[in-house]
């Protein structure tokens, strides 16, 4: 059943929960692209997106809602912020982890204007009440309120003007299938391709106004595990550090020196990515190992290691997820420069 929130007459609006300050945020937002077209890569998913909108325009309608799915950094958000600019409509921002009662929806829903966006980060972490209160907004664009308090409550429904809600996720998996089917759109993100790296690179250098030779942008764009926000990471470091070491010009030879003094090697891994694979090899035999031991050698969250860096590692082909525990691939050995075990060999 739908639990419904209540909204006394002299109660006053819940200010909005104040959302963290993110540096990471702030960053992204000064080099995200603003408009479709601008967006590198990911031609099937803009060209589809690009489509709806045009139909819905066409027929003066709302956009159907569209879920966006992918690993971190890959483009959710900057999707959901291209898409408004194109539409012309306003956005309010949402994230999942912030609404807790539905009662916290209520004020984003009721001042929702015609073909609105409203956008929820991190859907999956939406409580089962907030979840059940937005089906009725998605599909019908009306909501049920309870006015007033014990025995004078009353279910008012007021209807909602159509809208879109756009939802970002990395975790589609946990998303219930009532909800996800609600979505008339669902894209997901994939990895970038090397020669899509640099040329996000390149262009995001120009927006530094900092200069950078063609083969540093393929250097830093190989280096990035596929992901934009990596590459824009890395980008900033090599750009201070072509400031204050190397008269702020980006080459090979300045980008190599800075992502070797960030610990930061030839396939992108970092120098935690490094010690967990040092961990399985030197200290747990290259495994099987369980997740829990490898995290508590590395005194390391077993979470963190599963969100942040076994999937770069797993995707790379250096360790195998098998049901007994982690196991280093022969790639493995061979990217520390260790000797491989008797019984194994490489395939090239
Ligand atoms: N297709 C793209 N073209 C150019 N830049 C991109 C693209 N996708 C992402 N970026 C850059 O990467 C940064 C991170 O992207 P974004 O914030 O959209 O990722 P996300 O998928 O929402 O990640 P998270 O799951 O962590 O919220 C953006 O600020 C933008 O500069
Ligand atoms: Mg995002």
């Amino acid at each position: 059943m739908t639990r419904e929130p209540t909204i006394s007459g002299d109660q006053k609006q819940r200010p909005r929960r104040p959302r963290p300050a993110d540096v990471q945020k702030e960053i992204d937002n000064r080099l995200r692209p603003q408009r479709l077209d601008e967006i590198v890569g990911q031609r099937d998913v803009v060209q589809r997106v690009q489509i709806a909108i045009e139909a819905a325009r066409q027929r003066g309608e709302s956009l159907g809602h569209i879920l966006f799915d992918g690993p971190p950094g890959l483009g959710k958000t900057t999707f959901a912020t291209c898409i408004p600019r194109e539409l012309g409509v306003p956005v309010e921002f949402l994230s999942g982890p912030g609404l807790g009662k539905p009662r916290d929806l209520v004020p984003s829903l009721s001042n929702l204007q015609h073909g609105q966006v409203l956008f929820i980060d991190e859907i999956h972490r939406i409580s089962n009440a907030i979840e059940e209160y937005l089906y009725t907004a998605m599909e019908d664009f009306r909501i049920d309120l309870v006015l007033g308090e014990g025995i004078n409550a009353r279910t008012h429904s007021m209807p909602l003007p159509p809208f879109t809600l756009i939802g970002a996720t990395t975790r589609a998996g946990m998303l219930t299938s009532p909800l996800r089917d609600r979505f008339i759109h669902r894209e997901r993100l994939g990895f970038y391709h090397i020669d899509e790296l640099t040329e996000i690179v390149l262009r995001n250098a120009a927006k530094l106004k900092v200069t950078i030779d063609d083969d540093a942008a393929t250097e830093i764009a190989r280096r990035s595990r596929g992901t934009p926000r990596v590459a824009n990471n890395r980008l900033r470091w090599i750009r201070d550090y072509a400031q204050t070491r190397a008269a702020g010009h980006i080459t090979l030879a300045v980008t190599a020196d800075a992502l070797q003094m960030a610990e930061i090697d030839s396939l992108g891994l970092d120098g935690q990515d490094r010690s967990y694979l040092e961990t399985l090899i030197r200290v747990c035999s290259g495994g099987p190992t369980g997740i829990d031991t490898i995290a508590a050698t590395m005194n390391a969250s077993s979470d963190t290691l599963s969100d942040e860096v076994e999937p770069f590692l797993l995707r790379s082909e250096l360790i195998l997820r098998t049901p007994r525990g982690r196991v280093a691939t022969a790639r493995a050995y061979q990217h520390l420069n260790l000797p491989l075990p008797p019984q194994m060999t490489l395939f090239e």
